[in-house]
């Protein structure tokens, strides 16, 4: 295989440190990296450090003339199979989604006709503001792909989504945009749905629970990785979509069963949302106005059945996987709904392990016919990986 070249874009974020480690992996993994450092981001790492592990030079000027005259900025903003922003500051990714081209960094991004993959790193508050979600949903829009960003304690003090992306998952991003890895589920295409439903009461009420969809997400991100094409069909979340995957948004359960239909045919399909079983026989057209007296019970009907309709009729995907939260009898009840649902396997999770809805590791015991595996905790991330790995083996 020719090596792979990315085209490494560093902004000017705390996080810039960590794009020595992934410059760093990228080399290991064989790959090609040319750096372009902005003004902002030289303020973070030096060019030395990043030409030293890149072993090439790091492009920092729009307007240089040895560098125009090596290497013309369009050139180099094609010189690569892939352009990876990482981390990408807010004030790129509002560059970018509009159009701006006043420093090198943002020129090649507007440049370019190879695909990009972003990193975000910001404050939490910088991630949340309606300005870059806007940003986000235009590059999202445009194609551009995302890993990250992660949860956690941020240098700035803060906790909450905006974190870079660990380099490795970078590097696991990159390898999966650039086709170089293993990808033994190409041509396949699988179907995941995931995240809660949002039943509505009134305008202003819902029933909903507490699924955060990082376990299906991860799951699409994963199978992606291995080549597969894939659609998510997801419930509200806060997450960012896994590289590589098409993400269509949906609220109720009527909608992901339509969502998920339209995505059909597919060979494979994994429902890891947290569908609600039931909702309000009647959605009230203006809020429903308390009146003294007792609350008005709210007569529920059933939601249809995703998994179970999934797992029938012409169109039914080879692999059907459920998942299946249990509280109490995790194996017993998986069992059971092995039988009920006629899909071929179940993933039980155990979510009265406080942290497992919402939280970043899951315990699970994959449940098919031929018996029951449990595995031990880990991150769902690496259940991810690891179920991606057995559907794999299904099908080659
Ligand atoms: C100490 C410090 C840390 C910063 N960290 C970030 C960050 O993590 N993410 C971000 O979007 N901006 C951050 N900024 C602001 C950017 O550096 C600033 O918006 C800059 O113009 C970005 O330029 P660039 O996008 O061309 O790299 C930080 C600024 C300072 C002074």
């Amino acid at each position: 295989m020719d090596q792979k070249r990315i085209l490494l874009i560093v902004g000017g974020g705390i996080a810039a440190y960590k794009a020595l480690e992934l410059t760093r992996l990228l080399r290991k993994a064989g790959v090609a990296v040319r750096p372009i450092l902005t003004q902002a981001g030289a303020e973070f790492v030096t060019p030395l450090s990043l030409s030293a592990l890149a072993e090439d030079k790091v492009y920092c000027e729009l307007f240089s003339l040895t560098d125009e005259a090596e290497m013309g900025h369009i050139e180099l903003s094609r010189s690569a199979d892939l352009v990876v922003v990482a981390p990408a500051t807010a004030d790129l990714m509002a560059k970018a989604a509009h159009g701006l081209a006043g420093d090198l960094a943002s020129t090649t991004l507007l440049a370019t006709d190879k695909p990009v993959l972003m990193a975000p790193a910001m404050n939490v508050r910088m991630w949340e503001h309606s300005a870059t979600r806007r940003n986000l949903a235009t590059l999202r829009a445009d194609g551009v792909m995302f890993v990250g960003p992660d949860e956690g304690a941020m240098a700035c003090g803060e906790y909450g989504p905006g974190r870079m992306a660990e380099p490795a998952a970078i590097v696991e991003a990159v390898m999966a945009a650039l086709g170089g890895g293993a990808r033994p589920l190409s041509g396949r295409r699988a179907l995941v749905t995931a995240g809660p439903t949002v039943e509505a009461i009134d305008p202003v009420r819902m029933l909903t629970n507490r699924s955060s969809g990082k376990q299906g997400y991860a799951i699409a991100g994963a199978l992606a990785a291995l080549g597969c094409e894939v659609t998510l069909v997801s419930g509200p979340t806060a997450l960012p979509t896994p590289a590589g995957v098409v993400r269509v948004d949906v609220e109720s359960a009527r909608e992901m069963l339509a969502a998920s239909e339209a995505a059909l045919p597919a060979d494979i399909a994994v429902c890891v949302a947290a569908v609600a079983d039931w909702r309000p026989a009647e959605t009230g057209e203006t809020k429903i106005k308390k009146d003294g007296k007792a609350a008005a019970p709210i007569a529920l009907v059933e939601n249809p059945d995703i998994l179970a309709n999934l797992s029938k009729g012409r169109r039914r995907p080879r692999l059907v996987i459920g998942f299946a939260a249990e509280t109490h009898d995790l194996e017993a009840n998986a069992q059971a709904k092995l039988a009920k649902k006629g899909c071929d396997w179940i993933v039980a999770n155990d979510v009265s392990v406080a942290g497992t809805m919402g939280g970043d590791d899951n315990a699970v015991a994959l449940v098919t016919k031929g018996g029951i595996e449990r595995w031990e905790r880990m991150a769902k991330g690496e259940v991810a990986r690891k179920l991606a790995g057995r559907i794999a083996q299904e099908f080659r």
